[in-house]
């Protein structure tokens, strides 16, 4: 099961993400994730990244290509994988196509999450996730049972520093304008499935479920 989850910030990536990868057992890639992880741990990638990331811009194509062909090659993905916000341009769609074909792998799905954009500024504003174990929650749309704190593991809840308003109009703004040329390369290759992402998180899962059972 190699597959892409697409969709704009926001659109429910990452909780969707969660859900699949707890049924299917694949790894979860996510260059966002992964970003984060080399900024807390201080490394040189996680400076440049940082740069780009609190301005709600994307992080070069080159840097961003680079860690992906190195987790791709890893041994757990010859059991499938998730991609989860990569490719995100035309060019890093390009190298994926290369990086999977020196793998010999394909690509079976294109998965992207379709939500209108005026519901996205409501959704990542009001984000939070746990501290200790990642869970995501919404304060309005899939609030946890006591304030700010995981149901799952009591951890405290953050808010993400790209989720204040103004950094999200520019992360949707640069998203938009880089969407519909890779949703066009990917229906022309035949890869491309829509999922509506609009209805609530548990109804999104079971039609993203019944695809994906397709493959078994
Ligand atoms: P990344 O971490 O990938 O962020 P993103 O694409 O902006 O997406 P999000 O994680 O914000 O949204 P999501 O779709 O996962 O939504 P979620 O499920 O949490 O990237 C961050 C940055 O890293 C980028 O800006 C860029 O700088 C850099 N980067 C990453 N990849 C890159 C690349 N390939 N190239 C270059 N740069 C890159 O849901 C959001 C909220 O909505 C949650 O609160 C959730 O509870 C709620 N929610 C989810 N589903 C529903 C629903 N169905 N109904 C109601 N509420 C819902
Ligand atoms: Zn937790």
């Amino acid at each position: 099961m190699n597959l892409v989850l697409m969709g704009l910030p926001g659109a429910g990536k990452g909780t969707q993400a969660e859900k699949i990868v707890e049924k299917y057992g694949i790894p979860h890639i996510s260059t966002g994730d992964m970003f984060r992880a080399a900024i807390k741990e201080g490394t040189e990638l996680g400076l440049e990244a940082k740069s780009f990331m609190d301005k709600g811009e994307l992080v070069p194509d080159q840097v961003t290509i680079g860690i992906v062909r190195e987790r791709l090659s890893k041994e757990d993905c010859n059991k499938g994988f998730l991609l989860d916000g990569f490719p995100r341009t035309v060019a890093q769609a390009d190298a994926l196509e290369d990086i999977l074909s020196e793998l010999d792998k394909k690509i079976d799905y294109v998965i992207n999450i379709d939500v209108d954009q005026s519901i996205l500024m409501e959704r990542l504003t009001g984000r939070r996730i746990c501290k200790n174990c990642g869970a995501t929650y919404h304060l309005v749309f899939n609030p946890p049972a006591k304030a700010d704190e995981c149901d799952r593991c009591g951890g405290e809840l953050y808010q993400r520093a790209d989720d204040n308003a103004e950094t999200v109009k520019n992360r949707l703004d640069v998203n938009i304008k880089q969407t519909k040329p890779l949703l066009d390369f990917y229906e022309t290759k035949g890869y491309l499935r829509n999922i509506d992402g609009q209805q609530e998180i548990s109804k999104v899962f079971t039609d993203l479920d019944a695809l994906l059972g397709g493959l078994l």
